[in-house]
């Protein structure tokens, strides 16, 4: 049993110094790392030519890793195409939605339907395959790099054309209904009339908008499982993944694409110290590894990471010696069996060669990165039994990837940035802060075994999710919802009769007459029943209570005297309703009073968040600091500190990490 730690390691850049191969397994092995992950962008290396295939440079390096200590993840070359492929077979080049074809360069931005570049990477899949099936250091397949982006080329119309009537059961007149299109005249009488969404053409039909990323999505995931076929022929246990892109958490969808993967892999790239408060991202990348892990209900890998800077960003912080572990160790808290960089070594030339990697442009171990890299590896070693734990959540937050683009369109409560994700995360925090273990689900996950589950601003949904909802509710669980909740199906269809959809007005008791959307210097207060005083800001919806009890009512402008927060008993469980977003306090006062009697939490100073992972044997306890204070936390069970306790005491310092085990 060991967690992977490893890097993404690329010597084709460095194949005319040797010398420097060699000191990187030095390096490796003094860092204390047992994996490396290659040959994600080697295809121009391993065919310099249509068919003439030459392995010789990675044979090297599979073995010399191997003779070394150091296992490997094997990478699909497709991120990246070698010049004469795009040159001899221009339909492998991604056309943009303005019709634009593009030419040969940077990477990821191959077409995704053309048969040309399928056959050829799955060709080159295929030798890969054969030739390290048996190699005792292959660990895993890292099919392409970061899946992502959308290609309009008439090859890829097609396939849309072809998906919709699929989906459509070949009949114009229900797509028709679907994307409502008897409005602005927009009725199609052909299917080759129907292009994909273009700021030259239509962008208007929402429910077309999300039909194409659904169809991007799922043209995506095909053309993965074309480049899976030969290594599950080939190599039917060695496991696969991709690695996943941080964190937008609304281009293809990973709640779709989770299934596909063996093991969820994510790259990580949060923005340390570029907020005065690191809590702020502390809770940011909290709630994104919760989603990570919740993709698959199991373990999942940090795949990608900086030891020090990013730098693509505007400004480059540094990440302080401290947080380089407590970073690290952060996604091992939240279920990653994982910590790996990009990449090992800096590149000397390329767009990306002044970004954060574990060995420097000075070329040896004497550096503060180096250093802080090689006490993570003892850190890992230490606490290895890690592997597999699981984390056992009883509370959830809905994020809904296809929410959150239906979201993007809507207008009429049109913020710059209706801020989706932000919601979800405001409402992570009370729960992180508390160190309650959370997930992060989708509405198609089992909602049974949660306590309590948020979905805020769950705007789009299918009457099965208001079904569940119910169903939910009614067998005892409580649900929290807010504004913007329950408006339109899946395709975009306002549901009739009132907000939130159907059933959920019985479920909450109450119902959403209209929503005002604020200005910045707007605002609107409020009083709890217990006399407490909020402010809303952005979105106050003026709603009716029918059979659920106010706890708040709105106390300026003209909704003043109606309700902003209810509780509706149904069947053996409890619906709450937030008619606002929370311009401070309040959401941290109404879950700390919801779950009074849910949750076992132990007082920690602020800024400090204890995430647990348990093995059958044991219970590991990741006690992380973000503020930038030095604290003093209980010291029972104790495997990792800096600092020896005293009293019973253990200090940890700002940016720092203990370990407990017990
Ligand atoms: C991404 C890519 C890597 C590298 C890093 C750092 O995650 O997968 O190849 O470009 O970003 O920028
Ligand atoms: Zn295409």
């Amino acid at each position: 049993m060991s967690l992977i730690y490893g890097a993404d390691y690329n010597p084709d850049q460095w194949k005319m110094h040797p010398e420097i191969i060699d000191e990187d397994m030095r390096l490796m092995k003094l860092a204390g790392m047992n994996e490396m992950t290659i040959g994600i962008f080697s295809w121009a290396e391993l065919e310099k030519s249509e068919g003439e295939y030459d392995f010789s440079f990675l044979d090297m390096i599979t073995d010399k890793l191997y003779e070394n200590g150091i296992n490997f993840m094997l990478a699909t070359p497709s991120g990246a195409r070698p010049a004469w492929l795009s040159h001899k077979y221009p339909e492998v080049l991604r056309t943009t939605d303005k019709g634009e074809k593009c030419t040969h360069g940077s990477r990821h931005n191959h077409c995704f339907t053309s048969p040309v570049y399928r056959s050829k990477v799955r060709e080159i899949n295929r030798r890969l395959a054969e030739r390290y099936k048996n190699h005792p250091g292959l660990i895993m397949w890292h099919v392409s790099n970061e899946y992502g982006g959308e290609c309009h080329c008439e090859l890829c119309k097609n396939a849309f054309r072809e998906w919709l009537k699929k989906k459509y059961d070949n009949d114009l007149e229900k797509l028709n209904y679907q994307w409502w299109n008897s409005f602005w005249s927009h009725t199609y009488t052909d299917w080759s009339q129907i292009d994909p969404p273009s700021p030259l053409g239509e962008t208007n039909v929402h429910a077309m908008n999300l039909d194409w990323k659904r169809f991007v999505t799922d043209q995506t995931i095909d053309f993965y499982e074309n480049e899976c076929a030969p290594l599950r022929e080939i190599t039917p246990n060695v496991p696969i993944t991709t690695n996943f892109q941080w964190p937008e958490l609304r281009g293809v969808n990973y709640q779709k694409f989770a299934s596909h993967v063996d093991t969820v892999s994510w790259d990580a790239y949060p923005m340390w110290h570029h907020d005065k408060d690191c809590t702020v991202q502390g809770n940011d990348t909290a709630f994104v590894y919760d989603l990570n892990r919740s993709l698959k209900h199991k373990p999942f890998l940090l795949m990608e990471s900086t030891p020090s800077c990013i730098s693509y960003v505007p400004v480059n912080k540094m990440k302080r010696t401290n947080m380089m572990i407590t970073s690290a160790l952060q996604a091992v808290a939240h279920g990653s069996d994982s910590v790996q960089y990009f990449q090992w070594r800096k590149s000397r030339g390329g767009c990306e060669k002044f970004h954060g990697a574990v060995v420097d442009h000075c070329g040896h171990e004497n550096t503060r990165v180096f250093k802080g890299c090689a006490d993570i590896g003892e850190i890992l070693k230490e606490i290895s039994d890690v592997q597999n734990a699981k984390t056992n959540a009883e509370a959830a937050i809905i994020y809904d990837w296809e929410s959150a683009w239906a979201l993007d369109d809507a207008a009429g409560f049109l913020l710059d940035n209706k801020g989706y994700r932000d919601e979800c995360v405001r409402h992570h925090k009370f729960f992180w802060e508390r160190s309650i273990a959370t997930d992060v689900i989708s509405p198609d996950d089992d909602f049974s075994k949660y306590k309590i589950i948020a979905a805020p601003m769950l705007y789009s949904m299918s009457e099965k999710t208001v079904e569940k909802i119910r169903a939910y509710v009614e067998n005892g669980g409580i649900f929290v919802t807010t504004y913007i909740t329950g408006y339109v199906n899946e395709n975009d269809l306002c549901y009739l009769g009132g907000f939130p959809a159907g059933v959920l007005k019985e479920v909450f008791g109450i119902w959403n007459e209209e929503i005002d959307t604020m200005y910045e210097w707007d605002s609107v207060s409020i009083k709890s029943i217990d006399g407490k005083e909020y402010t809303a800001k952005d979105y106050c919806e003026l709603i009716h209570a029918d059979t659920a009890e106010t706890l708040a009512e709105y106390t300026s402008d003209y909704m003043s005297g109606t309700p902003c927060v209810t509780c509706n008993s149904y069947g053996k469980g409890k619906a709450y309703y937030i008619a606002f977003r929370d311009g401070g306090q309040f959401l941290t006062d109404f879950y700390a009073k919801i779950t009074k009697d849910l949750f076992e939490t132990e007082t920690l100073p602020e800024g400090v968040t204890a995430m647990t992972r348990e093995t059958p044997d044991a219970k590991y306890t990741f006690i992380q600091n973000f503020s930038d204070k030095s604290v003093c936390v209980s010291a029972e069970n104790i495997v990792y500190s800096k600092h020896t306790p005293e009293n019973g005491k253990v200090e940890i310092e700002a940016f720092d990490t203990v370990i407990k085990k017990k």
